[in-house]
């Protein structure tokens, strides 16, 4: 399961870089209250959040970039750039929690934007339109819902003001992926339509939820953000569903420009 808009390489596989240790050394008094297993387990947990936030950094500048090499609309470059500064702002968090819990700064490890091989135009519309449905509309809304989730469960102060940022902030990377999806199937042509059509029908309607840590109270996790949100996928298929049913509409809208 992937949440939030992954960094994917050109074999379309996703990528991030392991945080490494900083130097300074955190205390919490709350973060010190709790057992050391479960402040292991919290301080992991962040800092894998953290390191996919830090991902979807790169994957808005790469995205950005795609976008101007294309002549996009310059309101969805600057769109892309402003939800990469987001992404900063939760990557800083997430790792800040992570600290907390550990009692040691992290930052975070290198990454680099993806080589890009040159694409006609065409082909660089149907793969963007590809990935914005999947990695955008889709990942980024199911995010933004399972961080509200998760921030309407968290007694923790801290955890659960960074799961209502993350949460708003994903949700608007979400209709910023419709806008985009929108304009690769306005300028696309026929193989754009084509490409999309496929996939509402083919999407998957399941995912994978998350393992929890064996031998700690969940409640402790749930009140430091660390649950399954969606333990019997229903929040997954029904966005799946509801993403269907808008783009079948728009779709319709479309085809006549394909044709
Ligand atoms: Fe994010
Ligand atoms: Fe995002």
């Amino acid at each position: 399961m992937v949440e939030g808009r992954p960094l994917r390489r050109r074999n379309g596989r996703i990528h991030r870089a392991r945080a490494r240790l900083g130097h300074s050394h955190l205390t919490d008094r709350h973060a010190l209250k709790l057992r050391h297993d479960v402040r292991q387990a919290l301080a992991e947990y962040w800092r894998t959040q953290g390191e996919l936030e830090h991902s979807s950094v790169v994957a808005y500048q790469d995205l950005a970039r795609r976008l101007e090499m294309l002549d996009a609309p310059e309101s969805l470059v600057r769109r892309s750039l402003s939800a990469a500064v987001q992404e900063a702002d939760h990557w800083t968090r997430c790792f800040d929690l992570a600290g907390r819990y550990l009692g040691q700064s992290l930052r975070p490890g290198r990454l680099r934007r993806p080589m890009r091989l040159p694409r006609s135009r065409t082909a660089e519309l149907v793969a963007l339109a590809v990935e914005t449905l999947r990695d955008g509309v889709i990942n980024e809304a199911y995010a933004g819902r399972l961080a509200a989730a998760k921030a309407e469960r968290a007694t923790d102060q801290r955890v659960h003001d960074t799961l209502v940022i993350i949460a708003a902030d994903e949700l608007d990377h979400s209709s910023l992926s419709r806008d985009i999806l929108d304009w690769c199937l306005a300028v696309g042509g026929r193989p754009v339509y084509d490409m999309v059509n496929h996939m509402v029908t083919t999407m998957p309607t399941t995912t994978t939820g998350i393992a929890l840590p064996m031998g700690i109270q969940s409640r402790t996790l749930g009140d430091h953000g660390l649950l399954d949100a969606d333990p019997d996928g229903s929040m997954f298929a029904n966005l799946v569903a509801e993403v269907r049913d808008e783009l079948g509409v728009r779709l319709q809208g479309h085809r006549l420009d394909a044709a």
